[in-house]
């Protein structure tokens, strides 16, 4: 088990954000049939950014990529502007014109959503599995709503949200966070597990206590992330906010 992950630290989110994507321009590059796994919240902004950049400047087309999200809160609807889709579609699907039968959220709606949240984890092998990963990290260590406590088993399932959750994605909710819902359908860690190579992004400093238990504390379910440090490759990519609690291993320090 490694110490820590490969590890890129950047002066501000900004610059962390367009070297993940160009990290994801590279593997669309190198296979545009790539399979993507994406994630949401304020992190992906400036890397969707970056992949939009990309995109206009004809370096890739993601014309022939597949992409499967995280997590999608139960209940709302694609329309709903507090959703998952409605996100991606701003600030990806939408400024590139995916076509929606490439792009699959986890399904969030309907009778038997327990006894059909298992199918997405088929839904991606069906596709071949996913090749590149994206995943943000909660304050609690959570990763997609994987909260401290989930088993390292677990395949895409619903979720409850914890609290601290909640709290943090109140500003989405006019920072209400009693309109957060409480539930939300989450690729598990197994699911995560089986991608192919993992990018992990950070920014802030309130995420520095999250990433140091993940990659210098015990290997636990209580830290979610601190799975990954079985997984061959991941790279972290963080802000030195982020970073601060961390020893650079290797990779570009421009900081
Ligand atoms: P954030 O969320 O990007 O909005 O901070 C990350 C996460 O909770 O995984």
């Amino acid at each position: 088990m490694r110490e820590v992950m490969d590890l890129e630290v950047f002066a501000t989110a900004e610059e962390a954000g367009a070297r993940v994507a160009d990290l994801a321009a590279q593997q669309v590059e190198n296979f545009p049939r790539s399979v993507l796994g994406l994630a949401t919240g304020s992190t992906p902004i400036p890397i969707y950014e970056g992949i939009v950049r990309h995109v206009r400047a004809g370096r890739i087309t993601l014309a022939q990529v597949t992409t499967f999200n995280l997590d999608e809160y139960v209940g709302l609807g694609p329309d709903d502007p507090h959703s998952f889709a409605f996100y991606m579609r701003q600030h990806l699907f939408g400024p590139l014109a995916l076509n929606p039968a490439q792009t699959f959220m986890p399904p969030n709606q309907g009778p038997d959503l327990k006894t059909r949240a298992p199918s997405y984890d088929r839904l991606i092998e069906g596709r071949g599995g996913i090749d590149w990963q994206l995943l943000g990290i909660g304050r609690n260590g959570h990763i997609g709503f994987n909260e401290p406590g989930t088993p390292f088993d677990s395949e895409t399932h619903i979720a409850a949200l914890s609290d601290s959750t909640r709290r943090a994605n109140a500003p989405w909710f006019d920072n209400d966070w009693d309109r957060v819902p409480r539930q939300a359908v989450t690729m598990g860690l197994a699911t995560i597990m089986r991608s192919r190579a993992i990018v992990l992004a950070a920014f802030g400093e309130d995420k520095a206590d999250a990433l140091a238990q993940a990659f210098r504390g015990p290997l636990t379910p209580e830290v979610p992330a601190s799975v990954l440090r079985s997984h061959p490759s991941v790279v972290v990519i963080a802000d030195r906010a982020a970073a601060r609690l961390l020893a650079p291993s290797r990779g570009a320090y421009p900081v």
